[in-house]
């Protein structure tokens, strides 16, 4: 099986944790694009809920679907949020941003009662950092002394490029992509990179999320939280 049947099986299967009535959170990427088809496809059957966007591509692709957007002034609680990773590891501990929404997306996830992620296999990792560069969002302000700062903490950082320009988020900031050999402390690092002037977010998600619908080539996998 490829990997996007791999994303849609896991995107078809998470949709499922949608109840009538719920606000829902939507995530960013291009494995929760298949969540929003099968979204769109119950909505424009009938199933009444109010989705929170994390991402202006997610706003796009949500209006064309016919989901219902508002925002998080109107509803400051969200019962449920679906959204993609690039690393998880076994304590369901994430490295998120390589589609540059980690900030929108950890503000959506901390307003959650639930965070479900969804992915294909090659996400699944033992150690975070191992396979994927941790995404820091930082001010334009000063960025190359924030990088210094960034660089005593993680290997090598990289600004993320859009052609020959610097990537812009959708808040205005760059991405550095920093290397690491492996993020054993993964809390600790979340705090160290936030605590440095300069720094909006990191893609370290740990301890958020609830659930992981995993496609795998013999089946979805499903991965509780152990509280
Ligand atoms: C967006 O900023 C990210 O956090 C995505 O959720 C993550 O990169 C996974 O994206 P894909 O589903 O496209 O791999």
């Amino acid at each position: 099986m490829d990997k996007e049947r791999l994303k849609q099986t896991a995107a078809e299967k998470a949709v499922e944790e949608i109840q009538p009535g719920a606000i829902v959170g939507l995530g960013t990427g291009s494995t929760v694009y298949y969540v929003l088809l099968a979204l769109g496809e119950k909505v424009r059957d009938g199933l009444n809920i109010i989705g929170i966007a994390t991402s202006k591509q997610t706003e796009i692709i949500s209006a064309n679907q016919g989901i219902p957007l508002s925002t998080l002034a109107e509803h400051p609680v969200i019962d449920v949020t679906i959204d993609g990773a690039d690393e998880i590891d076994p304590s369901l501990n994430l490295i998120k941003g390589g589609g540059g929404a980690l900030v929108r997306e950890k503000i959506i996830a901390h307003a959650s009662k639930r965070l479900v992620i969804v992915a294909d296999a090659s996400k699944s990792v033992s150690v975070l950092g191992s396979t994927f560069a941790l995404p820091v969002e930082v001010l334009q302000f000063g960025w190359e002394a924030t990088q210094a700062a960034i660089n005593i903490i993680c290997d090598k950082s990289t600004m993320r490029n859009n052609g020959e320009k610097p990537y812009i988020s959708d808040n205005g900031n760059y991405i550095l992509d920093c290397r690491f050999d492996a993020i054993r402390q993964p809390a600790q690092v979340e705090l160290q990179l936030n605590n440095l002037p300069g720094v909006v977010e990191n893609g370290l998600f740990v301890n958020r999320a609830d659930k992981a619908i995993i496609g795998t080539t013999s089946g979805v996998e499903i991965r509780e939280k152990t509280r």
